[in-house]
C-alpha cells in the first residue's frame, strides 16, 4: 500500500486504488510482508534478544503501607542511577494481586483508562507483609506472594505451591523516558525514529518499552491472548527445534483475508493468559494497550533459584510503551481465573433476547425492495430471524448517520415495517468521518477540534471507505459524549428505537496508514500518542456508541452494538465478531477455537460470519456453518459485496430444510442460551466453553478445541470437514450425554475419544448432559417476539443415579428492569421419579413487577432405566401440600431412541406454571 508522507500518487488516486483493491479482495490473500514482524520493531528486537539472568532492576527501598490499601515502594534500574520507578502492590480478595510500576507523574506515562471495573477499588483488601533482608512476604488468605528485592522478582504461591514467577529469568525491563542523545549509536537504531515500508515513525519520546518474563510453574497448557486464527492451546514460539516462529502479536489490525493457523494478531487484543495443569490454574493480565509481542518458550531454560518447577512454561511479554500493570490471577481452578479476571475488567453485558437470536446481514442489502424481499423470504420459508442489517452502502456516500435516499427513500417506514413483525434493524456506523464540508458531523467535529491530530498537531487525514477521512478522538470524554448524542432520534434523522448499531473498521483501519492503521506518532487528547492506546481505540469507539444508544433509550432498552475491534473489558460493552473470514472449511474449523479463546479471555458475546465473508460457500459448507453457528454465542450470516446471494433458502433442498432446522434449533434453545448469558453476566464464565473449563481434571480435554460446551449442559462435536462420515467425540465426565436430536445416550470411554458415525448432512452431533434439565420453546415462530408467550418443554436428561437439575432465567428480554429484580429464576430438580419446580433467586429477590405467565406443555425424561417396558402405564401426579391430587396427566410410554438403548418418557400437556412451586411424581401402575 502506498501512503504516508512519501507517496507520489495523488491521495484521490490512492484512495480509489485502495477502495478498488479492498472491494475485490477475493483474488488477494493476506500479504504478511505488509505487517511488521518482531525483528522490524526495534522495541521487540531489543527485548527478544536479551539473555536470561541479566536483570538490572531491584527494589528501591522498604515497601510501605499505602493510603487506600496495598503497599507502595520503588523499583530502581542499576544501569541508570537516579531513576526511581514508583511501585504499587494491591490485593483484591485472596485471588487477585496487582503489581504496578510506572514513572513519576511529571513524566506522564500513559495509564490505560476505561478498562478496569468501576467497583474494583472498593474491593481492595489489606495485605499483611513480613520483610527479611532479601525478600518481603505478603499473605493473602491461604495464598502468598514473595517479592525478592534484588533482582526485583515476584513469586506467587497457592496453598504453599509456587504457581507464577515474574522476572524469574531476569527479563524485566522498563525503559524510562529520557533525553534524546546527540548521536544515536547503531545499537540504538530505531529507538528515536523508525521506518517501516514507506512510513516514518518520528518516536519523539524515544525508547519506552516495558517487558517482563512470566513463568507458569507446573503448567501444561497455555490459553488466551486473542485474537488470532489459531488453535486454542498456545504453541511455543521460541526455543523450537528448527525454525522459530514469530512471537504472538497483540496489535489491532484490519487484516483482510486472514489465514487460519497463524499467530498473527487480528482485529482485537486481550493481553490475558491462562495456564492450566494437573496442579491447578493461574492467569495473568497485563493492562497495557500498546503494540505487544509475546513469546512462549518450548523448554524452560535458566533455573529460577528457589522454585520447584517440574513442568514450567516460560513466557516473555514485550510492549512498546505504557507501564507495567500486571494482575496475577491465582485460581486455583479455570473458573476461578475467569471470575477473577472479570472481577478486574467487568462482567459481560446482559444482552437483549433478540440479539442472541439469528441475524441476517450482507454487504449490502441494496434498497428497500431488497430489504422487504429478504424479510418476506424468511416468512415464506418458515425460517425465523430477528434482525436485518444494512452495511455501508445504505449511507449517502459513506457519511454515517445519513441515508442514500435514492435507494432508501423511506427509512423510517422501512424500520417500522420490520418492527411490526417483531423484528429489528441494524445500520453500520464506522469511525472514519468523511472530510466533506457539507457533512454536519465533519463540520462540527472540525469546529470543535474533535479529531485525532497528526504529529504536527493538524487534524489527521487518512483514507477509508468515504475517501479522505478524519478520525474522532475517542480518548476524550467530551468527544465520546458528543458522539453519543449523534444517536439521539432528532440527530440521527429517520432512525427509530428499533434500530441498533454496528461499529466496523475501529482498529482503526486507515487504508494508506502504516500496516493499514493510524501512525503511532498521531496525537490524542492530553498529548497521548496513538502508540500508547492503539489497542484500546476500538473499545473507546464501541463504548461511545453504546452510550449513544443509552442516551437515546427512552424506553430503558439495553443497547446492542457490534464491534470488530476490541480490548480487555469489551465484554462490559457489547458483542464482537471475528471479522473477515473466508468461505472455506478451514475457516469454519478455526472459528471454534477463536471463539473459545475469546471466552477464556472474558469476551463471551462473539460469533464468526456464518458462511464465510469472502468467497462463495458450497451449499454443504453453508449448511454445516449454520449448524455450528446455531451454537455460537452471537449468530449472524454475513457476506462480502462481491459474493453470490446466499439467503438460507437459495440453495434449494435439502439445504433449505437443513438450514431451517439449524436456525430453529437455536430458537428452541433460546430459553437455555439466555439463562447461560445470565450466568455469564453474573459470574463472568464464558457462554461457549472449552471442555477443560468444566472438567479441569481430565487431562484428555486440555488440548481439545474442536468440540465445545454451550454453558455446562450442551456439548457440541461439530462437523467441520467436507463429506464427513464420522467425528471423533470425547465425552467428559462419567455421566451419559444424550443426543439432542435422537435422545441416544453416550458415555465417556476412560479418557479416550470415541468415533461417532455421521450419517449425512442432517446428522449433527450435539448432546445434553446427563444430570441436567433444559427448558426449550419448541414451537417454530417468526422471531423471538412471537415466542414470548409460548409454553416450554422441559428436557430432563438423567444421570446414572436417575437425577437431574437445571435453572431457567426469564425477564422481559429487553430492559434494565431485571436490575430492579424484575426477573424470575426457577430451579427444576428431578429425583426418585419426582420433578420439582422452585424459586432459585436470592432470598427476597425476583419477580418484582415481572409476571411469567408461561406454562409447561411437555416434559421429556431421557434415560429412565429399562424397567420401563412398553406395557407399563405411567401417570404424572401433581399433588398439593395435603397430598390431594390436582392433576393427572397421561404419560407416553418410554420410546426407544435411535441409539437403541435410549428411553424417553413424555408427559404431555401437564400445563404447569413455571412461575409457581409444584412437584410432579411419575408413578407406574
Ligand atoms: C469490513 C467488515 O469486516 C465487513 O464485515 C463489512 O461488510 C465491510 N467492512 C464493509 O463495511
Amino acid at each position: 500500500m502506498g501512503g504516508g508522507e512519501k507517496v507520489l500518487m495523488s491521495p484521490a488516486l490512492i484512495g480509489f486504488a485502495l477502495c478498488l483493491l479492498l472491494s475485490c479482495q477475493c483474488a488477494f490473500a493476506v500479504k504478511s510482508e505488509e505487517f511488521r514482524k518482531c525483528h522490524e520493531a526495534s522495541f521487540c528486537r531489543r527485548n527478544r534478544a536479551k539473555e536470561p539472568g541479566a536483570s538490572t532492576f531491584a527494589l528501591g527501598g522498604k515497601l510501605q503501607q499505602a493510603a487506600g490499601g496495598g503497599l507502595s515502594g520503588t523499583v530502581i534500574n542499576k544501569d541508570f542511577p537516579g531513576v526511581e520507578l514508583p511501585l504499587e502492590i494491591s490485593a483484591y480478595g485472596d485471588g487477585i494481586v496487582r503489581v504496578k510500576v510506572t514513572e513519576v507523574p511529571e513524566k506522564k506515562r500513559f495509564e490505560v483508562p476505561d478498562v478496569l471495573d468501576e467497583g474494583l477499588d472498593s474491593k481492595k483488601s489489606p495485605i499483611v507483609s513480613a520483610r527479611s533482608s532479601k525478600d518481603t512476604w505478603l499473605t493473602l488468605g491461604g495464598n502468598k506472594l514473595r517479592i525478592l528485592h534484588d533482582p526485583f522478582r515476584i513469586d506467587a504461591f497457592v496453598d504453599g505451591r509456587p504457581i507464577l514467577s515474574i522476572n524469574g529469568r531476569g527479563l524485566f525491563n522498563f525503559e524510562h523516558y529520557r533525553e534524546k542523545p546527540a548521536n544515536i549509536s547503531e545499537e540504538e537504531s530505531g529507538t528515536w525514529e523508525e521506518i517501516f515500508k514507506s512510513h516514518t515513525d518520528s518516536k519523539p519520546k524515544g525508547p519506552a518499552s516495558v517487558a517482563f518474563d512470566a513463568a507458569f510453574i507446573n503448567a501444561e497448557q497455555l490459553y488466551g491472548i486473542p485474537e488470532r486464527a489459531t488453535r486454542l492451546p498456545l504453541k511455543p514460539t521460541k526455543g523450537l527445534e528448527g525454525a522459530e516462529s514469530e512471537p504472538y502479536r497483540l496489535f489491532n489490525l484490519d487484516v483482510f483475508e486472514y489465514v487460519h493457523e497463524s499467530p498473527f494478531g487480528l482485529y482485537g487484543a486481550v493481553p490475558m493468559m491462562m495456564a492450566h495443569g494437573a496442579q491447578g490454574t493461574a492467569g495473568l493480565f497485563f493492562l497495557n494497550a500498546a503494540e505487544m509481542f509475546i513469546d512462549v518458550l518450548a523448554k524452560a531454560e535458566h533455573m529460577i533459584p528457589g522454585l520447584e518447577d517440574k513442568s514450567r512454561i516460560d513466557t516473555h511479554w514485550i510492549a512498546e510503551s505504557g507501564i507495567f500493570d500486571v494482575f496475577l490471577l491465582l485460581g486455583p481452578t479455570p473458573k476461578n481465573v475467569v471470575q477473577q479476571y472479570t472481577t478486574v475488567t467487568g462482567k459481560p453485558v446482559m444482552p437483549q433476547l433478540f440479539s442472541i437470536a439469528y441475524h441476517q446481514c450482507r454487504w449490502n442489502y441494496k434498497d428497500e425492495a431488497d430489504v422487504n424481499a429478504v424479510d418476506a423470504g424468511f416468512d415464506e420459508h418458515d425460517i425465523p430471524y430477528d434482525v436485518l442489517w444494512l452495511d455501508i452502502e445504505h449511507t449517502d456516500h459513506k457519511k454515517y448517520f445519513t441515508w442514500d435516499h435514492s435507494l432508501f427513500p423511506h427509512p423510517k417506514e422501512m424500520q417500522n415495517r420490520i418492527a411490526a413483525k417483531g423484528r429489528k434493524m441494524v445500520t453500520i456506523v464506522d469511525p472514519h468521518i468523511k472530510r466533506d464540508s457539507g457533512y454536519y458531523i465533519h463540520e462540527e467535529a472540525t469546529a470543535k477540534g474533535y479529531y485525532v491530530k497528526n504529529k504536527d498537531g493538524n487534524d489527521f487525514e487518512g483514507w477509508c471507505w468515504p475517501g479522505s477521512s478524519s478520525y474522532l478522538d475517542m480518548l476524550s470524554p467530551e468527544v465520546r459524549d458528543w458522539w453519543a448524542e449523534q444517536y439521539l432520534l432528532d440527530k440521527y434523522k429517520e432512525s427509530t428505537l428499533t434500530l441498533y448499531s454496528w461499529n466496523d473498521m475501529n482498529e482503526p483501519s486507515v487504508f494508506n496508514g502504516p500496516e493499514l492503521t493510524m501512525p503511532r506518532d498521531n496525537l490524542h487528547y492530553d498529548g497521548v500518542e496513538h502508540r500508547d492506546l492503539h489497542n484500546l481505540n476500538g473499545l473507546l469507539f464501541h463504548k461511545a456508541s453504546v452510550e449513544g444508544l443509552l442516551k437515546r433509550g427512552k424506553n430503558n432498552d439495553r443497547p446492542f452494538v457490534l464491534s470488530r475491534a476490541f480490548f480487555a473489558g469489551t465484554q462490559r460493552i457489547g458483542a464482537i465478531w471475528t471479522g473477515d473470514n473466508t468461505a472455506e472449511w478451514t475457516h469454519l474449523q478455526v472459528s471454534v477455537p477463536m471463539l473459545l479463546s475469546l471466552g477464556v479471555a472474558g469476551i463471551s458475546f462473539a460469533g464468526a460470519d456464518v458462511g464465510g465473508f469472502f468467497g462463495n460457500p458450497e451449499p454443504d459448507l453453508l449448511t454445516r456453518w449454520y449448524q455450528v453457528g446455531a451454537y455460537y454465542p452471537f449468530f449472524r450470516g454475513h457476506a462480502h459485496l462481491d459474493t453470490k446471494r446466499r439467503e438460507p433458502w437459495l440453495f434449494g433442498e435439502p439445504y433449505t430444510t437443513l438450514i431451517r432446522d439449524a436456525i430453529r434449533t437455536r430458537y428452541a434453545l433460546l430459553p437455555y442460551v439466555y439463562t447461560v448469558f445470565y450466568e455469564a453476566h453474573k459470574t463472568g464464565l464464558p457462554v461457549m466453553r472449552p471442555l477443560w473449563l468444566e472438567y479441569p481434571d481430565e487431562a484428555s480435554t486440555w488440548a481439545l478445541d474442536e468440540s465445545f460446551l454451550l454453558g455446562s449442559d450442551i456439548l457440541v462435536h461439530p462437523v467441520v470437514t467436507k463429506d464427513a462420515f464420522q467425528v471423533s467425540a470425547f465425552f467428559p465426565g462419567k455421566e451419559p450425554w444424550y443426543e439432542v436430536r435422537t435422545g441416544a445416550a453416550h458415555t465417556g470411554a476412560a479418557g479416550k475419544a470415541i468415533t461417532l458415525p455421521v450419517t449425512g448432512l442432517e446428522s449433527f452431533p450435539a448432546f445434553q448432559r446427563g444430570g441436567s434439565i433444559i427448558a426449550r420453546k419448541d414451537r417454530p415462530r417468526r422471531s423471538t417476539t412471537q415466542m414470548a408467550n409460548d409454553p416450554y418443554t422441559l428436557y430432563i436428561a438423567l444421570n446414572s443415579t436417575g437425577a437431574a437439575e437445571g435453572l431457567l432465567y426469564v425477564d422481559d428480554g429487553r430492559s434494565f428492569d431485571y436490575e430492579k429484580e424484575a426477573y424470575v429464576l426457577r430451579r427444576f430438580t428431578f429425583q426418585n421419579g419426582r420433578l420439582e419446580c422452585s424459586d432459585a433467586a436470592p432470598t427476597g429477590e425476583s419477580a418484582k413487577g415481572f409476571a411469567l405467565p408461561n406454562k409447561i406443555e411437555k416434559i421429556v425424561v431421557m434415560g429412565l432405566p429399562k424397567i420401563a417396558e412398553k406395557s407399563s402405564t405411567f401417570r404424572a401426579v401433581l399433588g398439593d401440600t395435603d397430598g390431594k391430587i390436582q392433576l393427572e396427566s397421561a404419560v407416553e410410554p418410554p420410546v426407544m431412541g435411535s441409539g437403541g438403548d435410549a428411553t424417553a418418557l413424555v408427559i404431555k400437556r401437564p400445563w404447569l406454571s413455571v412461575a409457581e412451586d409444584w412437584s410432579v411424581q411419575i408413578v407406574s401402575s
